[in-house]
């Protein structure tokens, strides 16, 4: 009897939640699903493997939505999502979903409503003071503190000249937290002398504990996470680093207000020549309004944000150029063709009025963010139907996937080989994009990355001070097309953590 009533209720209510949804049902009939969808489920299956087998299945659905106009929908369970790959409709779909998917409430614990992930209620607020912060003239003169970082990244690396492959990975993402955490707040946390310090140690923690949490269903609710080990390790972690910070915003408080005190009134107007050598939390306490502007709280979350937002994402770039150079030593060849061109047989550190000469470089790190962009896919919530350029309709309520890693490889946009690398695609005379949004690796629209000029900066200042002292080494490619087997880590890595060996080319640098 109990059991008839269950059944008749669960029914009823599926009647009903069906009878709600129906104009989505119907728009969402409208379009291809991708293959092997299951009754009640969906795709979920596809997304229960490894972090490998994820990225396999994501990149499947894209090639699927390359072969249907651009445009696939996947159900996961009673979750509509739809991928989208063509960029007529992704600039209107960057333009108009400006609301983060649900799933990034789990990275929103650690760095609350910091720009990246806040809703945009707050999103707007902090995007207008973030921005000014990125000015070029602001960035380049980070470029003093890439370059140290750089050297100390070579130094570091001279223990595996000649030792055979190695992992990049502790290198280079050290070499990014170091960097970032200097231009953030001014901090030299030495995470490339100490691998071990309590704030890397807990960053990179919980950056994995929110992966497992992600793609693992049972940890998703609150209440249920509480009772796993991971919750107490996750809150340790989150304590560690938010107390870090505070204690940094608190110094940089005090001294704001010395500096202050001992200026006179037409000093303390605001001029960005001012800010020079300022790190981003200065910028941020004096452009949201000083005392009245952010909160300490305000501050620590922004401040979380760029370390997050800024650290792994460069070093995923990092990582693959070099590894590409590793598989196409012709190319390699030509970087270092450029570096003595411009560094000559000193072994200065590099400048900033170094970078715009290295152009050959800036083409070859173009290409492997178009091949291996760091941040393959943005969800993005559809928050009211949107009519794509191409006509058909996302409806309300779904969730739509930008893939990026599948807009940098379409035929129809890159030619018959988009799956080629080839830096010199990016040659002013042979780069024509049919639609801006066909290369947008630090993506685009209102919410894109402001950090994509910092990005560029540190990415050729840290490859250039480690090519000019070594060459990286690693199994050569056959052809044009670079294998290389990658997973999804929040950002899209290379599965074996970035294998290459080193051969020793000029004596280190004298900082
Ligand atoms: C190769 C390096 C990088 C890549 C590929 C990258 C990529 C991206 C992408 C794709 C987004 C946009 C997500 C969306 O549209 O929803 C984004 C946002 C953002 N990035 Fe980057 N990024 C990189 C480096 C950096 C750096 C170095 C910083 C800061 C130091 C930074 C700060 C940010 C911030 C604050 C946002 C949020 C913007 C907003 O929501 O208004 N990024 N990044």
């Amino acid at each position: 009897m109990i059991l008839s009533l269950i059944a008749v209720v669960l029914v009823v209510w599926t009647i009903a939640y069906r009878f709600k949804r129906r104009k989505m049902y119907k728009l969402a009939s409208l379009i291809p699903a991708a293959k092997d969808e299951l009754p009640l489920i969906g795709l979920a299956h596809s997304l229960s493997g490894n972090t490998e087998d994820i990225m396999a299945s994501l990149q499947r659905f894209s090639y699927e939505a390359m072969n249907n106009d651009g445009l696939i929908k996947v159900w996961l369970g009673h979750i509509l999502y739809f991928v989208v790959v063509n960029p007529l409709d992704l600039d209107i779909v960057l333009k108009t979903c400006l609301e983060k998917d649900d799933l990034h409430r789990f990275i929103r614990k650690i760095i609350g409503n910091g720009a990246i992930f806040a809703p945009v209620s707050i999103w707007r607020r902090r995007r207008k003071v973030l921005v000014p912060a990125f000015s070029p003239k602001i960035v380049e003169n980070f470029v003093e503190v890439f370059s140290e970082q750089s050297v100390k990244l070579t130094e570091r690396l001279e223990k595996q000249v000649n030792k055979g492959p190695f992992s990049l990975w502790p290198f280079v993402s050290t070499y990014t937290l170091d960097s970032v955490c200097d231009t953030a707040m001014g901090v030299k946390i030495n995470a490339q002398e100490n691998p071990d310090s309590p704030f890397l140690t807990c960053l990179n923690r919980i950056l994995n504990l929110v992966c497992e949490r992600i793609f693992h269903l049972w940890l998703q609710p609150d209440w249920l996470y509480k009772l796993f080990p991971q919750y107490t390790e996750h809150q340790e972690c989150l304590k560690e680093m938010h107390d870090f910070i505070d204690q940094v915003i608190k110094i940089k408080r005090a001294e704001i207000k010395i500096e202050n005190d001992s200026k006179s009134e037409t000093d303390k107007i605001y001029d960005l020549g001012q800010y020079k050598m300022k790190t981003f939390l200065d910028l941020l306490v004096t452009l949201s309004g000083g005392n009245q502007g952010y909160t300490d709280i305000e501050l620590r979350e922004e401040v979380l944000t760029l370390t997050v937002a800024g650290t792994d994402t460069s070093a995923v770039g990092l990582g693959y150029v070099l590894k590409l150079l590793a598989k196409y030593p012709d190319v390699q060849e030509k970087v270092y063709q450029e570096l003595c061109e411009v560094f000559g047989d000193s072994n200065r550190p590099l400048i900033k009025e170094d970078l715009p000469k290295l152009q050959y470089l800036e083409r070859v790190v173009k290409e492997s963010l178009r091949l291996f962009t760091p941040v393959p896919f943005i969800i993005r919530k559809v928050l009211n139907d949107i009519v794509l350029p191409s006509g058909r309709v996302l409806p309300a309520g779904s969730g739509v996937v930008v893939s990026i890693w599948g807009v940098h490889r379409d035929p129809k946009y890159w030619g018959p080989d988009a799956e080629h690398f080839d830096p010199d695609r990016f040659l002013p005379e042979r780069f024509n994009l049919a639609h801006p949004c066909s290369y947008m690796p630090f993506s685009s629209g209102p919410r894109n990355c402001p950090g994509y000029q910092y990005a560029l900066m540190s990415m050729k200042t840290a490859l250039s001070t480690v090519l000019r002292s070594y060459k990286v080494v690693g199994e050569h490619e056959t052809t044009a097309v670079p294998r290389i087997r990658v997973k999804i880590d929040i950002m899209m890595k290379d599965a074996d953590g970035y294998q290459v060996a080193l051969e020793r080319r000029l004596p280190l640098f004298k900082a």
